[in-house]
């Protein structure tokens, strides 16, 4: 049976149906397949991929080009979900032309279906000139993390009631300008639900409460793989990272005592000749594998 892609008109039309919006990152192939698979409708290639997989401290220096090369691998691998692409800092700010010429980059060469920017109405013009070439644009509020340094850190924006308007006016500056939908970070619950409320488009919090139109968090958070930092607002789903430790713990000590490979990991196993029987010209495998690995080895 076909499967049925999740494009950006069905996005939107979700708004106000009560059919929540489930956003994952994804960075890769393997993720990306896993995600999927687990039913996430959206996968961000977030330029967050410079902290969880590059280890940088912040995002600032990811490019295009880093951003198109995980893109092709996400976008090759899934069937259902929308692809979409962080705009790295400096691909966008500079004029509304430099940001349609990235993003159009972003589509021939990363393979995504719409692009994601971050700032709200000094921003307005570059994300309606990107909207206006037939590419779907989600905006991106609140805690804003190419600012980092501007903000003094990454903190929870809009506490007050004057930069809390200030949010607000930056979502409706968006909306105004067409994008399909709106990430909302690092803002009180009440905040996220009265800027849902106040534009017409979905709404994807990350630290935003539980009002938005949707949920988005980084794929090694979720997975508990990423400890660095334990922001309040992620739950980790699982703990992966203990069990990739653990794991390499057994294969380490496995790999010391000559328990691994054992005789259902060796070619051929049980068919090599006793040292007291030599095998002249014959080899000492019956036939050689058709094929390496285990798809192709019988024994
Ligand atoms: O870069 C990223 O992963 C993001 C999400 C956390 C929203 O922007």
């Amino acid at each position: 049976m076909a499967v049925q892609k999740i494009t950006v008109p069905a996005l939107r039309a979700r708004k106000g149906k009560g059919q929540k919006i489930a956003v994952l990152t994804a960075y890769d192939a393997t993720f990306a397949r896993l995600l999927e698979e687990g039913g996430a409708d959206v996968l961000l290639v977030g330029d967050s991929l410079g902290m969880v997989v590059q280890g940088l401290q912040n995002t600032l220096p990811v490019t295009l080009d880093e951003i198109c090369y995980h893109g092709r691998a996400v976008a090759r691998t899934v069937q259902r979900a929308h692809v979409v692409g962080d705009m790295p800092f400096m691909s966008y700010q500079v004029s509304p032309e430099q940001a349609l010429t990235s993003a159009g980059k972003m589509l021939k060469e990363g393979g995504f279906e719409s692009v994601k920017l971050e700032g709200g109405e000094k921003y307005a013009a570059h994300a309606r000139a990107i909207v206006e070439a037939g590419i779907p644009v989600m905006g991106h509020v609140g805690l804003l993390p190419q600012s980092v340094h501007a903000m003094g850190g990454f903190r929870v924006q809009g506490t007050q009631e004057e930069a809390a308007e200030r949010v607000i006016a930056d979502a409706r500056a968006l909306e105004q300008a067409g994008v399909y939908a709106i990430v909302v970070e690092g803002v009180p619950a009440e905040l996220g639900r009265r800027i849902t409320e106040a534009v017409s488009v979905p709404t994807i919090g990350i630290g935003a409460g539980p009002h938005c139109d949707g949920q988005v968090l980084v794929c090694y958070d979720f997975l508990g793989m990423y400890s660095n930092v334990r922001p309040k607002f992620v739950k980790r789903y699982a703990e992966l990272g203990d069990a990739i430790v653990e794991a390499t713990k057994s294969y380490v000590s496995e790999v010391q005592s000559g328990e691994f490979p054992g005789a259902e990991h060796s070619f051929g196993a049980g068919k090599v000749p006793s040292p007291d029987r030599p095998t002249g010209s014959r080899p000492v495998v019956d036939a050689p594998p058709k094929g390496y690995g285990p798809a192709s080895d019988p024994s």
